[in-house]
């Protein structure tokens, strides 16, 4: 893996790359919440349309695409992914803004690296990963955040990548929920599975597409040049 740049090391052994000002985040006071509510399977399973273990199941088949170093591009609490991820903590660096929602992670996988940062000014070098993905993220920033650019710029030539987030799918409550989150400034502006998939496609070879609900998970792969 290439060389970070500049981190310090907190007390409890999480990493950050934003100065002592900076540290503070809008998911800390969320991440209580975020866990019991947005991790809920029943919530997932009426709200959004999706069981909880298709998430876990994206986060194995990424898994399973590439033995080298993986970065988790917004990687919460954890609350989704823990399961999959435990066993491969010496390769997973697990990145995200929030102190609080990291706090959480680590102590569902103690072991792995977690780094505090910002997404669109990550402190890691070009092509520093041999693959990552992005749980949950995309519909936060929207597709023409810049978010999909930094994810390609991170990752190695050919290597994988795996997006799970969420459109308008035509079901309600999901399509309800989203207009309300980016009412609420929680996410972006809603997009449809078709938008979605064609600013993938502007950055990265497709090679999947699958609907859960309201969720997409995608996958593909950096292209060579
Ligand atoms: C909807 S949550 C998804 C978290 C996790 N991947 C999951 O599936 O549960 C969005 C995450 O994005 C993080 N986030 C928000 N803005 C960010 C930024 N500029 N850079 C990195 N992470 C950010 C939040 O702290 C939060 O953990």
């Amino acid at each position: 893996m290439a060389k970070h740049g500049q981190l310090d090391r907190l007390p409890g052994g999480i990493e950050t790359a934003l100065p002592e000002a900076e540290r503070g985040a809008e998911y800390d006071r969320l991440a209580k919440a975020y866990d019991l509510v947005v991790g809920n399977p029943i919530y997932n399973r009426i709200v959004w349309g999706c069981p909880k273990r298709a998430y876990d199941a994206a986060a194995r088949r990424m898994l399973d695409r590439t033995d080298g170093p993986l970065l988790d591009f917004g990687c919460g609490s954890l609350v989704f992914t823990a399961n999959a991820y435990r066993g491969h903590e010496q390769r997973l660096v697990l990145f995200d803004r929030s102190l609080g929602m990291l706090e959480r992670a680590q102590g569902r996988l103690p072991g792995a690296r977690f780094i505090q940062g910002d997404a669109f000014a990550p402190p890691f070098a070009p092509a520093s990963f041999a693959g990552a993905m992005g749980w949950g993220m995309l519909h936060v920033f929207g597709s023409k955040s810049g978010y999909l650019a930094q994810l390609r710029d991170l990752v190695s030539p050919g290597a994988p990548v795996a997006l799970g987030t969420l459109t308008l799918a035509g079901r309600n409550p999901g399509d309800f929920m989203l207009r309300q989150l980016y009412k609420q400034g929680e996410a972006a502006e809603p997009e449809t599975r078709d938008d979605v998939i064609a600013a993938f496609e502007r950055h990265f070879t497709l090679e999947a597409a699958e609907p859960c609900g309201n969720m997409l998970f995608l996958s593909g792969r950096r292209p060579d040049s």
